[in-house]
This record gives C-alpha cells, sequence and structure tokens, in this order.
C-alpha cells in the first residue's frame, strides 16, 4: 500500500473572498459545493484544476476569527516550471490580495511562499535539477533570467550535503522504497 496525498479541507471565515481569490488568481475551479448537514450550513465548496482528483482542496465556513497561528505551516501546489513560477508572482504582485511574498529556493525546488486573504500559508514550486539535503532556505531572484537563476543554484547550493542531479534521488529513493520491509 503506498498512501498519496490528496487534498486538504480548510476552515475559512468569509467564503466568497476566498473562492474569488482561489479562482481568479491560483486558476482552481468549483467542482461541487453544498451544505454537509440537513439543515444547509455549513456549506462546503471542492476546489479542483486536475481532471482526476475531484478536489484538491476545500473550504468549509466555519472559522470564526482569521488569525496567522494555526497547525498547518502552508500548502504547496507544485507547477510545471520556472516561468509558470515567475508568471505566478506577476500575479500575485499585480493583485495584491496575497501577503507576505517570499521568493525561496531550496536547491530542489524555486518557490514563492504567500499568504491567502486568510493568512493561509501558501507555496506555489517548480522543481530544479537538483537534489540537496533539507532544510536549505536561500532567496531568489524572479527578476533574473532563467540560465542565471539555474547557475545562482548550482553555485549557491553545489557544496550542501547530497547535492547532485535529481534523477540520481529518485533512483536512491526508488530503489529504498521498494526495499522496505
Ligand atoms: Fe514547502
Amino acid at each position: 500500500m503506498q498512501l498519496r496525498w490528496a487534498h486538504a479541507v480548510v476552515y475559512v471565515k468569509d467564503m466568497q473572498p476566498m473562492l474569488d481569490f482561489y479562482t481568479e488568481i491560483l486558476g482552481f475551479e468549483i467542482a461541487d459545493r453544498g451544505p454537509i448537514n440537513g439543515d444547509g450550513t455549513p456549506e462546503i465548496v471542492f476546489l479542483s484544476q486536475i481532471h482526476t482528483d475531484h478536489h484538491q482542496i476545500a473550504f468549509l465556513e466555519v472559522r470564526k476569527e482569521v488569525e496567522a497561528s494555526n497547525s498547518v505551516n502552508h500548502f504547496a501546489f507544485r507547477v510545471a516550471d520556472l516561468n509558470d513560477v515567475k508568471s505566478m508572482i506577476s500575479t500575485l504582485k499585480q493583485d495584491g490580495r496575497a501577503t507576505a511574498l517570499n521568493p525561496m529556493s531550496h536547491g530542489n525546488a524555486w518557490s514563492i511562499y504567500f499568504q491567502d486573504p486568510e493568512q493561509n500559508g501558501i507555496e506555489v514550486f517548480c522543481d530544479t535539477p537538483f537534489h540537496v539535503a533539507q532544510p536549505q532556505g536561500k532567496t531568489w531572484d524572479p527578476q533574473s533570467s532563467d540560465a542565471e537563476i539555474l547557475a545562482w543554484t548550482e553555485d549557491n547550493f553545489k557544496d550542501q550535503p547530497g547535492f547532485g542531479p535529481i534523477q540520481d534521488y529518485y533512483d536512491k529513493r526508488e530503489t529504498e522504497l521498494a526495499d522496505r520491509g
């Protein structure tokens, strides 16, 4: 048996502003919605942008107060490439609803961290061609060219433990996971 991460259900205070942000800015579509109790409340709204996943995230409007303290640090979404991450950063900056924008590279990822309108931590990232032992984190410059960012990443992480091509790491982990009792 293998457990694969599938979705999260998040308590929200004001449903509509959250739906607006997630659909207009992050590209989600509303897959389904409806009351979870017979009396019509509270409503749950399911969001997805992958056709084989009914929902990747769902909102339940039961949150009393918005405060940053929460048991979840952030939710992360993978995009295809650096261009997508850069484009997300421009969109978020232009839009202004997301806060605490923080471009961070872990050596194995190029990420933009931010907070959604209810201060949930969100990360949008793409993979780099590298693996490096974690945790790692350095601020990267989204204004640089892709080639500059690639060179900067190699330069900044190549002396850290475990640095190497991502495929080597995948191969090693595949063997380790297959070998476990
Ligand atoms: Fe993360």
